[in-house]
């Protein structure tokens, strides 16, 4: 897949709702109730990092789940790419990016929002064809006003902030004429998936769906 296409289908992907959930699964178990109140919620688009010794069962498990759209997270090598779209992963986000990386997603044909924290980082992407980029970490590399003085020299390029975004810094991002959607852990509470209150997940996922943008 061309960094055009899959800039294409990241930008889709990111209308789809306001918030994409920055999961860290601990349990597979949990992996399909997580992701169906989540979507119950107003939240089709998951990322799962891959973090933890559960997450590609994890990935599995919630791609099975009807009006959601699995991705992986944390992806920094091909053999993550590789073991991601084997899992079922249907697009990829990074943290940074490398040469090697970006070579496998698109050799893998997997759609991947690249994160870039610097001008010279969004500039090298743009460089390959990467419109759509992931901007971490969001709140350490300069916040709200780092992302907006992006916008001026670089408008063609879109992001997805992620990293300390909250939901009360969350509509001061989705205001940014270059902000599609944020990325953030907030919805997804290690205390509420443990304790299964996935009616609480759901609020949380109602919530965010509902952020102004
Ligand atoms: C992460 O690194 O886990 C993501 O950037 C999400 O960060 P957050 O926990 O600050 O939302």
């Amino acid at each position: 897949m061309t960094p055009h296409a899959a800039s294409e289908m990241t930008e889709a992907l990111c209308r789809r709702a306001a918030v994409i959930p920055v999961l860290v699964i601990e349990d597979a178990r949990t992996a399909r109730p997580l992701a169906e109140a989540l979507v119950a919620g107003g939240l089709p688009v998951l990322e799962v990092t891959l973090r933890t010794p559960a997450a590609l069962e994890a990935i599995a498990e919630m791609a099975q789940v009807e009006g959601g759209i699995v991705g992986a997270g944390t992806l920094l090598t091909p053999a993550d790419v590789e073991a991601a779209q084997a899992a079922g992963a249907r697009f990829g986000v990074s943290p940074g990016s490398t040469p090697a990386l970006l070579d496998a997603a698109r050799a893998g044909d997997l759609p991947l929002l690249p994160g870039a924290a610097t001008a010279t980082e969004a500039m090298a992407l743009l460089e390959r064809g990467y419109t759509v980029q992931k901007f971490f970490p969001a709140e350490a590399a300069g916040g709200v006003p780092a992302l907006k003085a992006l916008a001026s020299p670089l408008p063609q390029i879109r992001f997805c902030p992620t990293g300390g975004v909250t939901p009360a810094n969350a509509p001061a991002y989705l205001s940014l004429p270059n902000t599609l959607c944020v990325g953030g852990s907030w919805v997804a509470p290690k205390e509420i998936v443990a304790a299964g209150d996935w009616a609480g997940i759901t609020a949380l996922a109602a919530e965010a769906a509902g952020l102004p943008r």
